[in-house]
């Protein structure tokens, strides 16, 4: 089965092109686009592209090992499943799938707040793989009834996104009318009924609902008013002060995703986070922004060994996680690369997905003679 998959998909852009056969075109343009003209995307691509890695040949050789250690836990490989919102709408249980194929690769699954699948269902596929991302609520009760949870299943690394305070404007969803939760239009319909495996399986399984935030959502009586719920609920604007808060209420790690300027993680490191992840949130929300292949050195300059600093975005090859490792990050998440996979092939297609980025990762680094990630800074042009 393995060496079927190999030869039917053979990097992440072969699982994109299959994903794209199997999805309805709603399902796949959600997942594909970057706001507004989708420069940010194109520069994601072009930042990492113009990063290049320098081996030399002559001096010893050892065999990599890319296991890692992040917050005190051994990981197999520096790389992570990035948080994604709606992930049903891909395929029923495709953060589940996410979730096991994690834990059984031994790298970090991150669960996000607007994922279909519950905190408690992520946990219990992930296990101490499990990881959550936090769009905060405005309202301090269920902010700490989803701590609680938290808590209760053994959670250590919450993850908080501070890169939306506006929701982007992204152009193939807006025409699609894809709204969140998705709304059932005529043309979706007739979308999804070419993709009749999709269709079968989202039938059996139901309307995907936001399974995190649904014990919080009383009184409503359709899609509009959850919906509502959900602007009103969560926090755009996720300030200093929040993140104090965060810090006052949360005693595991603390990490802050989508830091793209140094000023940023110095104030967050003298708040005393743990971590932060430098992304542009896979050009998904500021078109004008700097890819993070242009700003992680600076930042990392900025603040030093004190931060535990890792990076996503544009990832679609193992070589793009070998550049944004030599550039100094510790781990690399991908987002897209896994939704690709489950399209493409469900959940063998989210191991799969694992397997080459790891592969690829593997033979970067073998080609440079680097034994551990850790020392990728050494082969940067
Ligand atoms: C379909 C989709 C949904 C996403 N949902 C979230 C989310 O709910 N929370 C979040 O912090 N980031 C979200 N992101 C951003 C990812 O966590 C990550 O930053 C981005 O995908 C990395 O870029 P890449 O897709 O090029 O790897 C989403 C990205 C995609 C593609």
């Amino acid at each position: 089965m393995v060496q079927a998959l190999i030869r039917k998909s053979a990097c992440v852009a072969d699982l994109k092109k299959r994903a794209k056969r199997r999805i309805p075109k709603f399902a796949f343009d959600y997942i594909e686009g970057g706001c507004n003209s989708e420069l940010a995307l194109k520069n994601n691509r072009e930042g990492l592209d113009s990063v290049f890695l320098r081996p030399e040949y002559l001096q010893g050789y050892s065999k990599p090992e890319l296991g890692i250690e992040l917050f005190g836990k051994h990981y197999s490989a520096p790389i992570g499943i990035a948080p994604l919102g709606l992930t049903g709408l891909i395929w029923p249980d495709a953060s589940a799938m996410h979730a096991r194929s994690a834990l059984k690769a031994n790298i970090p699954f991150v669960l996000s707040t607007v994922s279909t699948i519950s905190i408690e269902d992520a946990a219990k596929n992930a296990e101490d793989n499990f990881w959550f991302q936090l769009y905060p609520p405005a309202d301090e009760e269920i902010l700490n009834d989803m701590l609680d949870r938290l808590r209760a299943v053994g959670c250590q690394n919450l993850v908080v996104t501070v890169d939306v305070p506006t929701p982007s404007r992204r152009i193939s969803s807006i025409k699609s009318g894809l709204a969140v939760p998705p709304k059932i239009t005529i043309k979706s319909v007739l979308e999804s009924a070419i993709r009749p495996i999709w269709s079968l399986a989202t039938v059996r399984a139901g309307l995907p609902r936001f399974a995190t935030l649904h014990p919080y959502i009383k009184d409503a009586k359709n899609i509009e008013d959850i919906s509502n719920f959900i602007r009103v609920t969560l926090k755009d604007v996720v300030d200093e002060t929040t993140l104090k808060t965060l810090r006052d209420k949360w005693q595991g790690n603390l990490i802050v995703k989508s830091i793209s300027h140094e000023d940023d993680a110095i104030a967050v490191k003298e708040i005393g986070v743990d971590g932060i992840i430098v992304s542009n949130h896979g050009g998904r929300q500021l078109d004008a922004s700097l890819p993070p292949a242009e700003t992680l050195e600076e930042i990392i300059n900025a603040v030093g060994s004190d931060l535990t600093v890792m990076a996503d975005s544009g990832v679609e090859t193992g070589v793009d996680i070998a550049r944004y490792l030599a550039l100094g990050a510790e781990a690399v998440f991908a987002g897209r690369a896994f939704l690709y996979g489950v399209g493409a092939h469900g959940e063998l297609g989210a191991e799969h997905t694992i397997d080459l980025l790891r592969d690829e990762l593997e033979q970067v680094m073998s080609q440079l003679h680097c034994s551990k990630p850790e020392l990728m800074h050494q082969y940067l042009e």
